[in-house]
């Protein structure tokens, strides 16, 4: 089959002009208006032509795109294959990141739902909707691995544990391409953005980054890793430079490393005129200069910015760029299209899908996401006849709720959390009692006084995270924290609802607090879910991704930091004078931390061989791990089970916890269920500074728990040969 293909792309090569071939590796955006469709149609049927963006600009996903049009789209691809001399159709791309119509939970909750099983499932129904619209390339994964929330991107990511971002990026590249990606309800994915952006510096928005070759390896290349494994069908590179190199201009990164080490087999697209960068970033001087740092880096395809179609063809005739070079970058792009089916079937057909079944899995996979951070004296759940005192900023808003990077969900049709909750009060004696859109205190304490619980609506807006809006400071704003403190002053019970993308820092208002659910920017089903939860018809049991800071000054802190030289200034061991004076720089809430309304007892670790040879372990042995976890509590409900290691001494220093397993279970109120893990030679090993995985013998401890900090530990031994 590889062959064939490999024939295909060959024998449509061999017919190629040299303008037909520069013209595979152009991506134009979407026409605007009339003649903006005339002028690209002009441009297919001379071949010069090879993908579309579904964007009319670079709104990095934070204001309304045009709605996707398929008879236009068609109408372009007619043209691509009836008028244009070799008939090549041309690959429609767009931001599909985290729903299409109906919008899912951004992808760092669903991160928190550490149900890869789900997202999967979600990400198919997701490519349902969109290949319905005309979409057939969607520009995500984002897997940028991240420890910086000021960094407004942080959102469309895994958050930041490498092994919980591979566990996502396979999950939503097979939920988007599913066994074959040439079905016409299945999308070619696009792992992004290669590589490193999530540590842009500061948390500053396409700001340098300094990553030693251990950080990549170890940290930031394993989701994209996953990603290739998986069968992504395409790389979009990345805007950062790393340790002073452009990655769109780095042979290291897109090639030696992509295509040699990881084994790469689809095509690279640049990010958004990244190609233009070049200059900006002072590595180059002219626009032909970065088509030809770029080609020979290995990016295949310039994104918008023309200056492959402008300069490529004069490049190759000067003997500066080899036409080998742009040959290889044709076979990688006419792979993906042959792969697509697009040779068979360039068409969009509208076949309709179950928009009420796809809503469904909306709210599945939010209540599977959103985390109770506190719940001090079971504040909740609320009993349904409850006098519900509502108040804050996000109390009947809409948008927000569907997140950032959100081209197609419709605001119109996305419930906001006063009518949800009126909702699932509806045919008891429970009420809500809310004074509309005025949102001052003074018209909030009059509501407080008629209610029995007072919940208070809080978050971010979804423009202050995405592209292009990070923050340099991430409390919740002094008018919430106000609102928390007179509401606190009641003396009633006050639950926090906070609405955010990324992990906003809530050590002011916790104290003011008695629960606060985590609802994240949730998708279509944000609100909905929220009331449910807080009323008791669904119980939570979404985990944390990525570390919860007390205050901004904290960051970067992170679960998966190798230790300090005294302490561990933060996470582990933390003693307050080792850290910040003003502030002690433990996690307001750690990696993998969530409650539930009710109560898990996880028994000691049992292990019957804790030794063994790094032969055995290279010979396939494993050690077994066994605990037992109960519900001792009256719920039913659900609890992730995490595996950590830390590889106490090595050649080179090791994070104090490493994730390497988990186990999402649901268990009856009372069940009692026994547990076994795995834990192999893939499990304890690093990357060395050359990529080269090693796993070195000596001692290691296993941590087994719902969250980062467990004690619940055990020693094992590995023995040399
Ligand atoms: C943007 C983003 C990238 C997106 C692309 C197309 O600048 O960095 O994630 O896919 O451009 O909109």
């Amino acid at each position: 089959m590889q062959n064939a293909l490999e024939l295909r792309i060959n024998e449509l090569l061999s017919q190629m002009t040299l303008g037909e071939k520069v013209g595979q590796l152009v991506q134009i955006s979407a026409p605007r208006d009339e003649a903006g469709k005339e002028r690209l149609k002009s441009r297919i049927r001379n071949g010069n032509v090879g993908s579309v963006i579904l964007a009319f600009s670079a709104t990095a996903g934070n204001d309304a795109q045009q709605d996707t049009q398929v008879e236009v789209y068609n109408e372009l691809q007619r043209v691509a294959v009836e008028e244009s001399r070799m008939g090549i159709p041309v690959l429609f791309g767009r931001d599909v990141i985290h729903g299409h119509r109906t919008v899912m939970p951004i992808p760092l909750a669903s991160a928190g739902s550490f149900n890869p099983e789900l997202v999967e499932k979600c990400y198919a129904a997701v490519a349902c909707e969109a290949a319905n619209d005309g979409v057939q390339w969607a520009f995500s994964p984002m897997v940028d691995v991240c420890h910086d929330p000021r960094w407004g991107r942080i959102i469309e990511g895994p958050g930041e544990d490498p092994y919980l971002a591979s566990a996502m990026s396979r999950a939503i590249i097979r939920g988007f391409q599913g066994e074959d990606y040439s079905e016409k309800d299945r999308l070619a994915a696009c792992v992004k953005h290669y590589l490193g952006y999530g540590a842009s510096e500061g948390g500053r928005d396409y700001h340098r980054t300094e990553l030693s070759d251990s950080t990549i390896y170890n940290l930031i290349l394993p989701p994209f890793r996953a990603a290739v494994d998986a069968g992504v069908a395409t790389v979009m590179s990345s805007f950062n430079d790393i340790n002073g190199q452009p990655v769109t201009s780095s042979k290291k990164y897109l090639t030696d490393i992509l295509r040699g080490y990881l084994n790469f087999r689809g095509f690279v697209v640049s990010d958004w005129a990244a190609l233009a960068n070049l200059r900006r970033q002072g590595v180059a001087e002219t626009e032909a200069q970065c088509a030809a740092m770029a080609l020979k880096a290995g990016v295949d395809m310039d994104m918008v910015d023309d200056y492959y179609s402008n300069h490529l063809q004069a490049l190759v005739r000067s003997g500066e760029v080899p036409e080998a070079l742009v040959d290889n970058a044709v076979r990688n792009v006419l792979r993906v299209k042959l792969s697509k089916g697009l040779f068979e079937d360039p068409y969009i057909h509208k076949n309709g899908y179950d928009r009420a079944a796809h809503l469904r899995m909306a709210y599945e996979l939010a209540a599977e996401s959103m985390i109770l951070l506190k719940n001090d004296d079971h504040t909740l759940p609320l009993a349904k006849h409850t006098k519900i005192a509502l108040a804050g900023p996000f109390k009947q808003e809409r948008r927000a709720l569907l997140g950032s990077w959100v081209l197609d969900g419709k605001e119109e049709e996305t419930p906001h959390f006063r009518e949800a909750l009126e909702n699932a009060l509806q045919g008891s004696e429970g009420a809500v009692i809310c004074n509309g859109e005025d949102i001052t205190e003074d018209a909030a304490e009059k509501v407080f006084a008629k209610g029995d619980v007072i919940v208070l609506a809080f978050g971010e807006s979804h423009l202050v995270s995405g592209e292009r809006h990070s923050l340099a400071d991430i409390e919740l704003t002094e008018h919430q924290i106000s609102l928390a403190r007179r509401a606190h002053n009641t003396g009633k019970p006050v639950i926090g609802v906070i609405f955010c993308g990324r992990p906003l820092a809530l050590q002011a208002v916790e104290p003011y607090l008695d629960a606060i659910l985590c609802a994240w920017h949730c998708g279509s089903a944000t609100a909905p879910v929220a009331a449910d939860i807080l009323l008791g018809n669904l119980v939570p049991n979404g985990k944390a991704p990525v570390t919860f800071v007390k205050t901004t000054g904290h960051i970067p802190l992170y679960y998966n930091a190798t230790p300090s030289a005294l302490a561990n200034n933060g996470y582990y061991d933390q003693n307050p004078e080792d850290c910040y004076l003003d502030i002690p720089a433990s996690p307001m809430y750690p990696f993998g931390y969530g409650l539930s309304y009710t109560d898990f007892t996880c028994s000691p670790i049992r292990c019957e061989q804790s030794t063994l040879t790094l032969e055995e372990l290279k010979a396939g042995e494993k050690f077994t791990l066994t605990v037992d976890l109960q519900n001792t509590g009256l719920y039913d409900g659900r609890e992730t089970l995490q595996l950590y290691i830390r590889d106490k001494v090595a050649s080179v220093m090791r994070p104090m916890r490493e994730l390497k397993a988990f186990q999402k279970v649901s268990l009856a109120a009372g069940e009692r269920r026994e547990l076994s893990f795995t834990v192999g030679y893939e499990q304890l090993g690093f990357y060395r500074e050359d990529g080269e995985y090693v796993v070195e013998p000596g001692g290691f401890d296993i941590y087994i728990g719902a969250h980062c900090l467990t004690r619940n530990q055990i020693a094992i031994q590995i023995k040399p040969c």
